[in-house]
This record gives structure tokens, sequence and C-alpha cells, in this order.
């Protein structure tokens, strides 16, 4: 397929502490090399690391140093992707099916931009003072992941009108929007979830045995 993954691996996981997430290792792998198994026959694979880090060998990728914020990491990929179509993948996200990168992609075809939403299923207030404030309606919110697909050509404009305007994100839909394009949902999966806190570690030894299975 005619598609560039991008792989913003550059984090330093300052709220984790175990060092950079890319070299962290679950279930005998690291997570870069989980975050790279759904994408075995894609024809370009881009990684951003953090400076100065050795490149792992024997992965099929090609690195580049990534930069301070995890957009400017993704602004050096793209500028080096080569295919009409961009699949952004946190390296922090290790357990994606296969079926989810195919709903992305096919979404991205249609419309030009897609990412994975949840639902939210917890109650979410808005604390004021340290008392329960405001309740936000979890039936209207959506949680956010990668991979996010998008044409490629799309998200250069995205992220050059951000840089111009001084936009910063947490994700690349959300400069695609800022840009005045649409995004389309398609559904994600609770197992894609972001290793985040060391209370993620167990959990994600746990799936990793199930994946490995
Ligand atoms: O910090 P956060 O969890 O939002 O990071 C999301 C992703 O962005 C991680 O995969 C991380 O490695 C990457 N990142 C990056 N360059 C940075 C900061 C974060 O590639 N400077």
């Amino acid at each position: 397929v005619e598609v560039s993954v991008l792989i913003p691996a550059a984090g330093q996981g300052e709220r984790l502490g175990l060092g950079p997430k890319a070299f962290l290792r679950v279930g005998g792998r690291t997570l870069l090399e989980w975050a790279l198994l759904p994408f075995q026959g894609a024809s370009e694979v881009l990684v951003a690391l953090p400076p100065g880090a050795e490149p792992p060998r024997g992965l099929r990728a090609t690195f580049l140093e990534g930069g301070r914020s995890r957009q400017e990491s993704v602004a050096r990929l793209l500028e080096a992707a080569s295919l009409p179509m961009v699949l952004v993948h946190d390296v922090a996200r290790p357990f994606v099916s296969r079926k989810l990168v195919e709903r992305v992609l096919e979404a991205t075809r249609r419309e030009g931009a897609a990412v994975p939403v949840l639902p939210v299923p917890d109650t979410l207030v808005r604390p004021e003072e340290a008392r329960y404030g405001e309740v936000l309606p979890r039936e209207a919110l959506r949680l956010v992941q990668t991979p996010q697909g998008f044409f490629t050509a799309l998200l250069r404009e995205a992220h050059a009108y951000a840089r111009k305007r001084g936009l910063t994100a947490t994700d690349d839909a959300q400069l695609v929007r800022a840009l005045g394009y649409p995004v389309a949902l398609v559904e994600g999966e609770r197992t894609a979830f972001k290793i985040t806190y060391q209370e993620d570690l167990p959990l994600a030894e746990a799936l990793a045995r199930v994946w490995n299975a």
C-alpha cells in the first residue's frame, strides 16, 4: 500500500520515569518493536528517536532524530515521507490490531483524514478548587487514539499552518481541523491504550502474553 508509517518515538517518557518508551521492554519486545508489528506490509516506515539515541539494529525502518515536542518530531518525519498517505502512530501504543489499521486506512483513502476514537467510560468533571464542579456530558465526548491517517499533502499543509500560527497540539488531527478540514472518526480499540503510568505496565505485560500466544 502507498502509505508511509510515521512513528514519533522521541519522547523521554518523563511521566513513566523509565527512560525513552521506545526502548522499554514489555513481553520480550521493545515498545518500538511492538509499535511496528501491525504495519509489517508497509513500504515505508520512518521513526523519530530521541536525540543521541542509538538506532536499534535489525528493524526494517529509517531512523531520524526527533524534535523537542511530538509535533516537531512528526513534522520532521513528514518531511522525509515519500508516499501519498501517512499513518502517524505513537510508540507508546503497542497493542494495535491490523483490523484497526485497516479501518483507519480505509476511511483515510475515502475522506483524507481519519482517527480512531472510543467512548469515555467514566464520569467527567471540571474541578473547582478541589471541589466537585461542572459535570461534562461523557456521551458527547470521545478518547482519541492513534494510528491517525492522512493524505500526506494535507498533513504537511496542516503542520505548516500550525508552525506559521504558533499552534501546538497533542495529536495531528487537531492541526488538520485547525486548517478547516474535517477528520473522519472510526472505532478505536481499548487495547490500543497509551502506556503512560507505571500502573499501565502490568496491564501491558498481560496483554503481551495474549498477543504473543
Ligand atoms: O508525551 P506524549 O505521551 O503525548 O507522547 C506521545 C508520543 O510522542 C510518544 O510516542 C513520544 O515518543 C512522542 N514524542 C516525540 N517527540 C517528542 C515528544 C514525544 O516523538 N519530543
